[in-house]
């Protein structure tokens, strides 16, 4: 069954030209095609300008099952939210309002709640509660345009409770109509039993915990939270080199609170992605650079906590892959909507539309290695894709904190 969409008013098409990413000005080159045509079964077969497609037509070189009109609409690569911790249990929306009266993040963390307050949550839940708390937002962010999304454990802090919370995310993958990439994290905090003995959690991540998750092939990345008061560069090192002798990638919450050299670290390792990064140094972004590692940016959570804004010009600048995702959770960001995380990227980071365009798609991917099949429109890709209704891209911008996604296709298939 193929569909042919026409009289498309703007197709961003992200073009990769066969990259896995677009890095520094490259980011800017979007490969719009004003009154565009789009031919799709569960792949893209073609696309082009809707006289091309005309002229197909009526030569008969194509013959779709349907035809759609698109006039006044723009079409866009689904968003690839590439850092979530979509999977946990509780509210700490009174926390949220104790920020707003004055307490910091790290004050509430110290004072005992922050993320300890989730992991205990998520102890207490059944497996049951964080498949649903999951799938809601999960199809709460669809809504919204994202077609690919990353879920992390990291609110377990035990064995039986980190592995619960990959299990959750695995029938997640099987059930959502959208494509789950799963990372293990449980170096995101200490649990309270080894509060005074860090090492030797740090040596149940390395012994236990990540033989378990590899022996159930439950994650294909393995993250930790390296900043002040949390993670080493030493104990981060030792986690995620053990996380590669069993088979993962990796990904790292890095200088996100405090610069700590933690971006480096990304970048001597070859991560995936060094993600957050509001107080990155020089040498960490010339690392990234360096080693090709994405530089995940997630500005919600500078906005929900109330911190500055990470350097995307100056990553963009020196030529580093940026990529933008929500890092939905429910204490430093509790949104699942990419448009919002657009709109700040533009107005806060200084992002043009263009380069926010290709964070959130393109590069996205290549956070995830999922590039080969997603985060652009090319023939042979999958096609997931949004339709807006909005007449140009720009206007996803220019008209802010709505919800411009109109339909949502994954696999050449409308899920929204
Ligand atoms: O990505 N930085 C560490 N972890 C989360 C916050 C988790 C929480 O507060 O529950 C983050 O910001
Ligand atoms: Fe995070």
């Amino acid at each position: 069954m193929s569909t042919l969409i026409k009289n498309i008013s703007s197709l961003v098409t992200i073009h990769s030209c066969s990259s896995p990413f677009k890095a520094g000005k490259m980011m800017r080159d979007i490969g719009e095609i004003k009154d565009g045509a789009l031919l799709f079964g569960e792949e893209i077969e073609w696309l082009g300008t809707t006289q091309a497609a005309n002229e197909k037509l009526t030569s008969g070189s194509i013959s779709p099952d349907k035809i759609i009109d698109a006039r006044g609409k723009t079409i866009i690569p689904g968003f690839v939210d590439s850092h979530t911790h979509i999977v946990f249990a509780g509210s700490r929306a009174n926390e949220f309002a104790r920020r707003l009266r004055g307490a910091t993040y790290r004050e509430i963390a110290e004072s005992g709640g922050g993320i300890q307050t989730t992991v205990k949550a998520t102890r207490e839940a059944s497996i049951e509660e964080l498949v649903e708390n999951g799938r809601m937002l999960a199809l709460s962010a669809l809504k919204h345009g994202t077609t690919a999304i990353e879920i992390k454990s990291g609110y377990g802090l035990s064995i039986e409770s980190e592995m619960k919370m990959l299990r959750a995310i695995k029938i997640l993958k099987q059930e959502l109509p959208i494509h789950v990439s799963a990372t293990f994290m449980g170096a995101h905090d200490f649990p309270p039993e080894y509060k005074d003995n860090h090492q030797k959690y740090v040596d149940l991540i390395c012994n236990e915990m990540l033989p378990a998750v590899a022996a159930e092939g439950l994650a294909e990345y393995c993250d930790a939270f390296v900043d002040q008061g949390y993670y080493t560069i030493a104990q981060a090192e030792k986690i995620m080199e053990t996380a590669c002798n069993f088979g993962m990638k990796i990904k790292m919450h890095c200088d996100e609170l405090a610069c700590v050299g933690a971006a480096e670290l990304a970048g001597k390792l070859h991560a995936a992605s060094a993600d957050h990064l509001l107080y990155i140094s020089d040498e960490g972004i010339q690392a990234l650079k360096e080693s090709g590692t994405v530089a995940t940016l997630l500005p919600g959570t500078a906005y929900f906590i109330r911190l500055p804004y990470a350097p995307a010009r100056k990553l963009i600048d020196a030529g580093a892959i940026v990529a933008l995702a929500t890092d939905c959770n429910p204490g430093s960001c509790f949104t699942e909507n990419m448009q919002l995380i657009l709109s700040l990227a533009v107005i806060n980071m200084q992002m043009t539309a263009e380069e926010a365009l290709t964070a959130a798609t393109l590069n996205g991917a290549a956070a995830l290695g999922l590039s080969d099949s997603m985060g652009s429109l090319e023939a042979g890709k999958k096609a997931n894709f949004l339709i807006l209704d909005v007449p140009t891209y720009e206007d996803l911008f220019y008209h802010f904190g709505i919800n411009h996604v109109e339909h949502v296709f994954v696999n050449g298939r409308k899920v929204v």
